[in-house]
C-alpha cells in the first residue's frame, strides 16, 4: 500500500490523533520529523535516531533535501544505491522536501521564470535549472515515502500582487508535478520490492501573510487532489500570531481526512499548539541547530519550556542532568557540568549529545500531544 490515513480520535480543539500507512512503515500522527537535510540528522547517527524519544521507539519519520541531495552527492547516485533509506541504512518512512523552498534561500543568482528556478549551487557556484519536472525526477530517484510539489515559498514581507502572483506559479508548477509524478512515480527504486507500492504527493498552500489568498491556495489544491497537503511559506519572519491564524484559518479549508502538514516549524511550545488546532505533521531544524549552538530545551517547575544556554559559567560545576524530567539516553547519564565541558572544548560529542536531548524533547512533547488527544494524558515526567 502506498498511503492510508486513519483518524482515530479528534479532540475539542481540532486536534487529532491518527495512523499514516506508508510504503516504509506506520507513522503516528500527529508527529514532529527531524531534518535529516543531506541524509543525515547532523550529529545523530541512525542507530540512536531509531532509540531516541519515549519509551526508546526513536523518530518514526525523518526529512531529507532534494536540493542538498541532487548536489552532492547526486540523486542518479543514490538511486543506483537503492534509494535514499538503504543509502543512508534508515528502513523507516521518509519524507523529501522539493528543493523550492531550498533553492530560494540557500542558492545565489536565482532566475524565476513560468518553466523553472535557474540557479547557483551554494557548494561551488555551478549553474543548475529546476523545473517541477526535474524535482520530482530526482525525489523519484531518491524514493522518500512522500514527495513534495515543486513550489515558490515567497519572501516576508511581500506585496498582495507579489504574493497573489508568486501563488500563481506555485499552483501551475503543483499541476504540473502532479502530472509529472502520476506518470513516472513507478520508478521509485523500491516500487517491486514493496509490492508494487509508491511515493505520495502531497500540495503545499502559500499565499503569504493574505488570508484570502491562502483560501483560493487550499481551494486550487483540493480541486487537484493530492493525498495530503503542507501549509507552506509560514515561520519566515512573521509574528507568531500571524503564523498561528494563517495555519487556523487554513486547516478549516483542507480535507479532515488527509494528513495535513506544516513546514518548517517551530519551538515547543508551538509545535504542541499547532498539533493541538489538527495539525498531523511538522518538522524543524530547531532541536539540531540549536543544539549544535549549545541551546538545549527544558521545562521549569511548571512544565514551562524554557531554553538553556549550556557553555553559561553558571553550569560549569553543576552535576545535575538538563533537566530532571527528561527521559532521554544524555539526562539519564550525562551532567550539565560535562555537557558544558564538551561544548566549551569544541569536542563534537558535545554536538551530539544537544542534539539527542533536544531530539528527545521534541519527540516525548509530540508523544504527550498524541496521549492528550487520545485522552490517556500522561505527565511529561514520564516521557
Ligand atoms: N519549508 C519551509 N517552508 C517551506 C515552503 O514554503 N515550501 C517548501 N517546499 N518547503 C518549505
Ligand atoms: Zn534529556
Amino acid at each position: 500500500m502506498s498511503i492510508s490515513f486513519d483518524v482515530q480520535r479528534t479532540a475539542e480543539g481540532g486536534g487529532r490523533r491518527a495512523a499514516l500507512t506508508l510504503p516504509h512503515g506506520v507513522v503516528e500522527t500527529p508527529v514532529f520529523m527531524p531534518v535529516g537535510t543531506a541524509a543525515s540528522v547532523k550529529a545523530v547517527e541512525q542507530g540512536v535516531l531509531e532509540k531516541i524519544g519515549p519509551e526508546n521507539r526513536g523518530a518514526q519519520i525523518i526529512l531529507a533535501n532534494t536540493y542538498h541531495l541532487y548536489l552532492r552527492p547526486g540523486h542518479e547516485l543514490i538511486a543506483r544505491a537503492g534509494g535514499v533509506h538503504r543509502f543512508m541504512s534508515w528502513e523507516r518512512p521518509m519524507l523529501t522536501d522539493s528543493g523550492g523552498f531550498q533553492v530560494f534561500s540557500l542558492s545565489s543568482l536565482r532566475k524565476v521564470t513560468q518553466d523553472g528556478v535557474e540557479f547557483r549551487s551554494h557548494l561551488d557556484g555551478s549553474k543548475h535549472f529546476f523545473s517541477p519536472e526535474h524535482s520530482m525526477d530526482v525525489q523519484i530517484a531518491l524514493g522518500a515515502d512522500i514527495a513534495m510539489v515543486f513550489d515558490e515559498c515567497v519572501e516576508h514581507p511581500a506585496t498582495y500582487e507579489r504574493t497573489r502572483d508568486s501563488m500563481g506559479l506555485t499552483h501551475a508548477w503543483a499541476q504540473r508535478s502532479k502530472d509529472h509524478f502520476e506518470l513516472h512515480k513507478h520508478r521509485v527504486p523500491w516500487h517491486e520490492a514493496l509490492g508494487g507500492a509508491t511515493q505520495s504527493l502531497f500540495g503545499i498552500v502559500q499565499g503569504g501573510m493574505y488570508v484570502d489568498l491562502r483560501k483560493e491556495s487550499a481551494d486550487r489544491l483540493v480541486e487537484m487532489d493530492f493525498p495530503g497537503y503542507a501549509i507552506g511559506g509560514l515561520a519566515v519572519g512573521e509574528p507568531r500570531e500571524v503564523t498561528r491564524e494563517m495555519i487556523a484559518r487554513t486547516l478549516e479549508w483542507l480535507p479532515k481526512d488527509k494528513p495535513r502538514y506544516v513546514m518548517g516549524v517551530g519551538y515547543p511550545d508551538e509545535i504542541e499548539e499547532y498539533a493541538k488546532m489538527g495539525v498531523d505533521m511538522m518538522d524543524c531544524v530547531l532541536p539540531t541547530r540549536a543544539g549544535r549552538h549549545g541551546l538545549v530545551f527544558a521545562r521549569d517547575a511548571d512544565g514551562v519550556v524554557v531554553r538553556m544556554n549550556i557553555k553559561r559559567k553558571e553550569y560549569a560545576e553543576d552535576p545535575g542532568p538538563i533537566d530532571a524530567s527528561c527521559g532521554c539516553m544524555v539526562c539519564a547519564r550525562y551532567s550539565r557540568a560535562y555537557l558544558r565541558h564538551l561544548f566549551v572544548s569544541g569536542e563534537p560529542l558535545g554536538l551530539t549529545l544537544n542534539s539527542v536531548h533536544n531530539l528527545h524533547f521534541y519527540l516525548a512533547t509530540m508523544e504527550r500531544v498524541r496521549a492528550d488527544i487520545a485522552g490517556t494524558a500522561r505527565s511529561h515526567s514520564t516521557l
